[in-house]
């Protein structure tokens, strides 16, 4: 089915999507929906913030609304497109266009008027998917509304307390990372224009605050977080982060749905930024690529395992741990090359373990998306210890590419590794290493064990080829949304 042919429209709502803004795997994930959907005979639109970066991809556009008053200041909608799918944007410059990110300043501190910079974005939705716009006098609404974690979660809200034209659309908010939850003083609730009815335990009050992650959660019809393991492991104090009695509550409206890759993006096959394409029959001709990204990193050659790590530098990621494994690695032989950013302490760290080992350790402090690539296909393993990972995409990646997932078993990394136990070795079947717990004893046996298996170049390849031939496009995926969608339309 083409999208042409769809019956059901999809208002997306979210502050991230590549190609035109990203911080996380969020943008990836939302980018990657309309087109994921499409096939399903769901047309999705996505609505972000007016960022300077997403102002100006749009290029000339034409406003399809216009709001003379949104949160104090008067606002317009744009329409544009996004990778061949619409795409609608908030364009309110007081709001959205800053010099920073897209939710902090330049010196990494969050704006201070988040609740209003998103509370407008969900009005904004609701209104849109209720029908604000009009097209020969009829309302253009959409049959729901799929707003992406705390930036997009309000708009479950307000449909819900303050409808459009008393129009509420049906809603799914989705959590990628249980850890940001948008949480305010109580005194900004008098702002956010909903009715007195709504700030009570049951509604947006949170702990005291305005909890605008436990609002969308509150109110919308389902739930769903990006894997199976993280829907269950969020019922839980652990990784509930206080809002695991609302999960736990919210029961059977809470799916957990794994996210797929981009494989048009991710083809070792067909991937510009490889000095030597491949596939799994021509995995020899990863040796270029390894090669030249020792030479990148000005690694010493070597006929040990070059890990890789491609992350925010944060504690989520488990990152405080890594300098210390990083002698570990070299003490065994191998190699490690790291991309990131994050935690000016962890970068410092970082950078004074590769001033140590000189050839054996290179770090790259910054974001840089084409290495990323060359990191993908040219490293042998990668290392991901995270303490929580509601999904991760770079496992994912690294299973496409052949270099070896070496992670720990939680949420998403739980749900789409296989571990190489002796079982899984005799069946054939596994495609990484899994460790439990994150701590440096753990993590320092999950590497040794790993170098073991790269020694045993028969059963390396074999992991590498089995990981290539899983699929974790977003068919899968995109089926179980639309699945989801069609048992809230009713
Ligand atoms: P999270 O969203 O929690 O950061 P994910 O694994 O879901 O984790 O997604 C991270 C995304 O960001 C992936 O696409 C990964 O390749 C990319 N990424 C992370 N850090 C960097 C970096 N320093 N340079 C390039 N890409 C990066
Ligand atoms: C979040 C999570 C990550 C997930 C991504 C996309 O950033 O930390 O695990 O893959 O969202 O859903």
């Amino acid at each position: 089915m083409s999208a042409e042919s769809a019956d059901l429209r999809v208002l997306s709502v979210a502050s991230e999507a590549v190609p035109l803004v990203k911080t996380g795997g969020l943008a990836d994930v939302v980018g990657a929906l309309p087109g994921a959907l499409a096939g399903e005979g769901v047309a999705v639109t996505t609505l972000l913030p007016g960022y300077p970066s997403v102002l100006s991809a749009l290029g000339r556009s034409r406003p399809v609304h216009v709001w003379p008053e949104l949160f104090g200041a008067p606002a317009r909608l744009m329409a544009g497109t996004l990778e061949g799918h619409p795409l609608y944007v908030l364009d309110s410059p007081s709001l959205f266009v800053r010099e920073g990110l897209p939710y902090a300043d330049r010196a990494g501190v969050d704006w201070p008027d988040n609740w209003r910079r998103f509370c407008a974005l969900g009005r904004a939705a609701a209104d849109v998917a209720g029908g604000a716009i009009e097209k020969r006098g009829k309302p253009q609404g959409f049959d729901l509304l799929h707003a992406h974690d705390w930036q997009g979660a309000m708009a479950a809200a307000y449909t819900r307390y303050a409808p459009l034209g008393g129009r509420t659309v049906p809603s799914v908010v989705t959590v990628h990372n249980i850890a940001f939850q948008g949480r305010f003083p109580a005194e900004v609730f008098a702002g956010v224009g909903l009715p007195q009815r709504a700030w009570h335990m049951q509604g947006v009050e949170y702990y005291g605050g305005f909890g605008m992650l436990k609002a969308g959660l509150f109110c919308a019809d389902a739930i769903t977080t990006v894997s199976p393991t993280y829907a269950r492991e969020i019922r839980s104090h652990t990784f509930g982060m206080g809002l695991e009695g609302l999960i736990a509550e919210r029961g059977s409206a809470v799916h957990g749905i794994l996210n797929g890759i981009d494989t048009k993006v991710w083809n070792p096959a067909n991937d510009p930024s490889l000095a030597a394409p491949y596939s799994a029959r021509t995995l020899a001709k990863r040796g270029a690529n390894k090669r030249a990204l020792e030479a990148e990193f000005g690694l010493v050659e070597d006929e040990g395992p070059l890990f890789v790590v491609i992350t925010r530098l944060t504690w989520q990621k488990g990152m405080d741990l890594l300098p210390a494994m990083a002698d570990h690695i070299v003490a065994l032989g191998g190699r490690l090359a790291v991309l990131g950013s994050g935690d000016a302490a962890l970068e410092q760290a970082l950078l004074a373990v590769s001033a140590r080992h000189p050839g054996r350790v290179g770090v790259r402090i910054g974001y840089d998306e084409g290495l990323s690539h060359r990191m993908q296909g040219g490293g042998d393993a990668i290392l991901i210890p995270s303490r929580f990972e509601p999904c991760g995409l770079t496992q994912l990646y690294g299973l496409a590419y052949g270099c070896v997932p070496v992670v720990s078993r939680t949420g998403g990394l739980a749900d789409t590794v296989i571990d190489a136990n002796p079982a899984a070795l005799v069946a054939g079947v596994a495609t990484g290493v899994q460790f439990d717990g994150v701590d440096a004893a753990t993590l320092a046996s999950a590497i040794t064990r790993t170098v073991a298996l790269y020694r045993s170049s028969e059963d390396w390849q074999r992991l590498q080829r089995n990981g290539m031939k899983a699929d974790f496009s977003w068919k899968a995926s995109g089926r179980a949304y639309a699945a989801l969608y069609r048992t809230l339309i009713r």
